[in-house]
């Protein structure tokens, strides 16, 4: 008999296929997000689960949790959805899916970057709706990227990959992290050991730091004040890194000409005056979002529970 996976949300083709070959897959029909006494129904009396961002894997659920299940592999890198401290208390191993999403999340932050600087959600709306009048020299003037001075916070594989495509754009790169990078790693760009001593050298700002409780709601009013006036931010970190109602306050002000976002807090409910504002340049959490990318991340959370299951190490554990 195959052991009893649990999974919460569709699987990518590839993923479903190599996971029926070991497993007996219980799941739902659909693909909708799951309350969480709906995840443990699914949990219950499997032998491993594997969940998603969103999904609720708080301390409730590890109160309720079957006791048969005793990993929980998560289909991203991310565990802010997760209680750490209530799995580990309650003996399940958590495992997730570092190192997979690196190039896919730099080219959605440039996207961003891109999108945001060059007005693209309003000249595509102007295209699809027929409202594009004509050629003129004053049409959905944006800033350019090319030359300009590019800041990033947190500088592991995501920021590295950054800053590499940003050196195409000959972007002067500065950042700050825990740690200053050795030179060959940080190529040319400028450590700064501070946060505030990184935003006044950012035209644009680009977030890769976790959720903690060090970093939720860092993107301020105080914060941006540090900021150049004009500067664009973009995140595809976590949502809740940022305080929704002073971005919104100095995308509205002009302080920030604009912003690009793949992630808000309490998505896919985000803050609704987002939606309102030209100067956003918004995305429902893509950065992982290719076949390539959503295939690793897959078979790297099976690789977590064939591990557990077959009493080896799990590789990739938090
Ligand atoms: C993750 O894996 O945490 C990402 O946010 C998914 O795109």
């Amino acid at each position: 008999m195959k052991p009893v996976l649990a999974v919460t949300r569709r699987l990518p083709d590839a993923v479903a296929k190599r996971a029926a070959e070991s497993y007996d897959i219980r799941t739902q029909e659909d693909d909708d997000p799951l309350t969480r006494a709906e995840i443990l129904a699914l949990c219950h009396g499997a032998d491993a689960a594997l969940v998603s961002v969103g999904d609720p894997i708080d301390a409730e659920f590890f109160d309720h949790l079957s006791d048969s299940v005793k990993i929980v592999a998560t289909f991203s890198v991310g565990t802010d959805h997760i209680d750490l401290a209530a799995a580990k208390k309650k003996g399940v191993i958590i495992g997730n899916t570092p190192g997979v999403l690196t190039d896919a999340t730099a080219d959605i932050a440039w996207l961003l970057i891109l999108g945001a600087a060059r007005r693209a959600s309003e000249g595509e709306a102007e295209v699809r709706n027929a409202t594009w009048s004509s050629w003129r020299p004053t049409h959905l003037m944006g800033t350019q990227v090319t030359g300009k001075k590019l800041g990033i916070v947190g500088m592991g594989r995501i920021g590295q990959a950054v800053a590499r495509r940003a050196r195409g754009f000959d972007m002067d790169i500065h950042y700050y992290n825990r740690r200053q990078l050795p030179a060959d790693q940080e190529m040319g760009a400028t450590y700064h050991d501070s946060i505030e001593g990184l935003l006044p050298h950012c035209d644009f700002l680009s977030l890769h730091c976790p959720s903690t409780p060090e970093t939720r709601g860092m993107v301020n009013t105080d914060f941006i004040s540090k900021l150049p006036d004009g500067a664009i931010i973009v995140n595809t970190a976590r949502g809740d890194v940022v305080n929704d109602k002073d971005l919104i306050a100095a995308l509205k002000s002009g302080k920030l000409t604009a912003a690009g976002l793949d992630v808000f807090a309490g998505e896919p409910n985000i803050e609704p005056a987002y939606r309102d504002l030209a100067n956003t340049f918004l995305l429902p959490h893509l950065g992982s979002a290719t076949v390539e990318t959503r295939n690793a991340m897959g078979f790297r959370a099976l690789d977590n529970i064939d591990a557990f299951v077959a009493g080896k190490d799990v590789p990739f554990t938090v």
